[in-house]
């Protein structure tokens, strides 16, 4: 199987080139450039960083930085079951879930499949992490703003559904059962 030119690795300040990235939305990037590395070291969230696999690899040999043109972050979460009529009834305690905190791919590379490869591995990063810490769910809030529609198709489109449907417009999940398997 070919090699895609992109590739996915954990946020590194030395090597991930974060000043020009521009998404269309400002404070996912302004949330890149200035909180990523705070949010890691506070333990509030776990950064990945797609960049171009040739640029990554030169950057590493040669001790300089790779331009960041995607990122997700994640987070552990858990969910109270009563605002998630959704998810299984027989839940008590809170539902152990993951949070994709943020996603964002700079705007030369929009509309190419990128985003859709960057919640994958997302997903499959959850999945793995799944084997050896309990998850429900895979959870994110839809931004609410003019590319609301466009934005929830997005992740319709990938298999995310309404957490607590007909009132709450913001929050979808994927069941890990489900993650598990399509995307494992
Ligand atoms: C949403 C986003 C991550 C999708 O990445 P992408 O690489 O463009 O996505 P793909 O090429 O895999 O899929 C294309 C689909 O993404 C959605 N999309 C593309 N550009 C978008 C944009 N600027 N805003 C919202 N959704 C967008 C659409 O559903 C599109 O399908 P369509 O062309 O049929 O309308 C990317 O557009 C982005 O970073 N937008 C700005 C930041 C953002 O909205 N983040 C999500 C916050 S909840």
């Amino acid at each position: 199987m070919s090699e895609t030119p992109f590739l996915v690795t954990k946020f590194n300040k030395a090597l991930h080139e974060r000043g020009a990235f521009s998404c269309g939305v400002n404070d996912l990037d302004h949330w890149i450039k200035q909180s990523a590395s705070s949010m890691v070291k506070d333990g509030k969230a776990a950064v990945y960083c797609l960049t171009d696999r040739k640029q990554l690899k030169d950057a590493e040999a040669t001790g300089t930085k790779a331009s960041v043109l995607g990122y997700y972050a994640i987070c552990a979460h858990s969910i109270e079951p009563v605002d998630a009529p959704s998810l299984n009834k027989r839940f008590v305690h809170p539902i152990p879930a993951f949070y994709l905190t943020a996603i964002a791919v700079d705007a030369s590379v929009q509309g190419k499949g990128v985003g859709t490869d960057l919640v994958v591995d997302a997903i499959q990063r959850c999945v793995a992490l799944s084997e050896q810490i309990a998850a429900h769910a895979i959870v994110l809030d839809v931004r609410e703003d003019d590319d609301y529609a466009r934005r929830l198709s997005f992740y319709q489109s990938i298999g995310f559904e309404f957490i607590n449907p007909g009132h709450d417009t913001k929050r979808v999940f994927l069941k890990m059962a489900d993650a598990k398997a399509s995307f494992r």
